[in-house]
């Protein structure tokens, strides 16, 4: 049975008190949720990152890393290593966001450095792919996604521990959701991808989040779909109460 992520990508929100009530509520709330095979993770900056895992540790929740150096170490100003976010206790990173890749110019060479990097040392890596409005609307979805994965999965080994995230760009943050229908072709594509680079086994159990304007009015219909295994979530993973209705979403899907 594949893990169903419930993937809260904080961005850069949040002061120190907002993450403590956060996350006891969260922790409270889920006492009560039996979660199967869900796993429910925040990414915060990377400032809080050791406040989440000390004040979720005795909760089913993961933290993650939004991104990673993709150096080991050195003279990189700003940066921070796949090292360090081990020696935190953190498990997870997220790997070339659409916002990474837009604002910081990150190509798939360097998404694949990362994500090298975090498996190195034992992290694994969220992986988000996804194509542009213009590049949708010029019907070369498939050519687009098909490079990222291409490049972005360079090297990278059946017997290592991936996560996908498939985030049409141009549903992130806008409030234009994919159709379940758009989203599942995109995530059969990379299942298939999966299939032929690293067979049926390593195809059938690795998890593929769906990310861009999810909302608990639309993701049951999202979860619905035979190859979304999860969510990425910006907006809608903020206010702990929602964030909460979609884990119990995610508990409640048809994988269970
Ligand atoms: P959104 O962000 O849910 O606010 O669209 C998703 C993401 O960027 O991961």
């Amino acid at each position: 049975m594949r893990s169903i992520y419930i993937a809260g990508n904080w961005k850069m929100n949040k002061s120190p008190g907002e993450v403590d009530t956060f996350t006891e509520v969260l922790k409270e709330r889920l006492q009560g949720i039996k979660l199967n095979n869900v796993i429910p993770a925040i990414f915060p900056p990377s400032v809080y990152l050791e406040r989440c895992r000390r004040l979720l540790q005795d909760s089913p929740v993961r933290t993650g890393a939004q991104d990673v150096s993709r150096h080991a170490s050195g003279a990189y100003t700003g940066e921070v290593s796949a090292a360090m976010l081990r020696s935190l206790g953190m498990v997870y990173s997220l790997v070339g966001h659409s916002e990474r890749r837009q604002y910081h110019r990150e190509s798939n060479k360097e998404v694949n450095e990362k994500a090298k990097v975090l498996l190195a040392n034992y992290l694994t890596p969220v992986i988000c792919i996804g194509e542009l409005e213009e590049e949708r609307e010029k019907g070369i979805t498939k050519d687009v996604i098909l490079q990222q994965l291409n490049e972005s999965l360079n090297g990278i080994g059946a017997h290592q521990n991936i996560v996908i995230a498939y985030e049409p760009v141009w549903a992130i943050g806008t409030g234009k959701t994919a159709t379940p229908e758009i989203a599942q072709e995109v995530h059969s594509f990379i299942r298939e991808w999966l299939r032929n680079n690293y067979g049926k086994e390593k195809a059938d159990k690795t998890s593929i989040l769906y990310g861009g304007s999810i909302k608990s009015s639309n993701f049951s219909s999202l979860m619905a779909e035979e190859d979304i295994d999860g969510g990425l979530i910006g907006g809608a993973s903020l206010d702990v109460e929602s964030f909460i209705e979609l884990i119990k979403i995610g508990v409640e899907s048809r994988k269970q």
